[in-house]
């Protein structure tokens, strides 16, 4: 199957309640290990992609692991960028194949960003591909992305509303009160924003700074409209724990498939945890 835009799985995800996990890629282990936990759970996924990953990535290794692991599984999978900066790079990731984009200007201001979003969807949409806009802001580090966390600003629901109906995003990420990276306490969320977004428009909302949220936190965040929910610290945690314990096992070590088999079967298990608890498994 080729690559798809989100639209090939969030809509049936509002509707039927669930959540499509966005697993992100940094290299060829983490995309062989989200494609065969997916492939296990018969789930839908999203390759998100970081600038910072791209970057390390390359744009052609990116969408070339992208388009054979949605060949070799035959599954719904939307290679996505993560917290796009520029119409510019969009574009870019457009005409090399990504087939689902994430505009973020929520640092800038509210009818600037509206404004932004608006020429990324227009300019998307026309290919066939998806976009998420983002409001609010949500705290921690993701690659170039710095938010302090008492900075971090939750969105409002009438702003959140209007800028679906302006913008006509496909999935709208709004800061609720989790952040990138993993937490020091436990993350309080608010559902209420979620629940009064959600129910006034007829996308998901995305949930971002999945790693380290409470299962049962998340179970709410679905049942209020969290319909695509971001994971990558726990992915990163799990990959390098893997890698250390195996070289700390055998100080002989020399080939990189002794540690990277052990990290790839550690991320394994995390996607297909995730997918359980997001409940799309079977949903492909
Ligand atoms: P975590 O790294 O906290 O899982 O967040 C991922 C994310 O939201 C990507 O946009």
């Amino acid at each position: 199957m080729p690559l798809v835009s989100m639209n090939e799985f969030l809509p049936k995800a509002k509707e039927k309640k669930f959540a499509v996990g966005q697993f992100n890629i940094n290299n060829l282990e983490f995309t062989q290990a989200i494609t065969e936990a997916a492939m296990e759970e018969n789930a839908p996924i999203i390759f998100g992609v970081s600038e910072g990953a791209l970057r390390y990535m390359g744009m052609e290794y990116t969408v070339a692991m992208a388009e054979a692991a949605a060949k070799k599984s035959g599954l719904p999978i939307a290679l996505h960028l993560d917290h796009g900066s520029t119409f510019e790079v969009a574009m870019a990731c457009i005409r090399a194949g990504f087939s689902s984009v994430m505009f973020d200007g929520s640092h800038h201001a509210y009818e600037d960003n509206i404004r932004l979003t608006k020429e990324v969807v227009k300019a998307a949409h026309a290919m066939g591909v998806s976009v998420e806009g983002e409001l609010g802001t949500i705290g921690g580090v993701e690659d170039d992305l710095h938010v302090d966390e008492d900075a971090a600003q939750l969105a409002n629901p009438e702003e959140a509303i209007r800028f679906y109906e302006e913008t006509g995003v496909d999935a709208l990420a709004i800061a609720v009160g989790t952040a990138h990276g993993m937490y020091k306490g436990e993350p309080k969320l608010h559902y209420d924003i979620i629940e009064a977004v959600a129910s006034k428009i007829p996308v998901p909302v995305v949930l971002h700074g999945g790693s380290g949220v409470p299962d049962e936190s998340i179970r709410k965040a679905i049942a209020a409209g969290a319909g695509k929910i971001n994971v990558n610290t726990e992915n990163q945690v799990a990959c390098t724990a893997a890698i250390r314990e195996a070289l700390a096992k055998d100080a002989n070590v020399i080939d990189p498939r002794k540690y990277l088999t052990p990290a790839r079967n550690a991320m394994v298990e995390v996607v297909r945890n995730k997918i359980r608890l997001f409940g799309s498994n079977n949903q492909a």
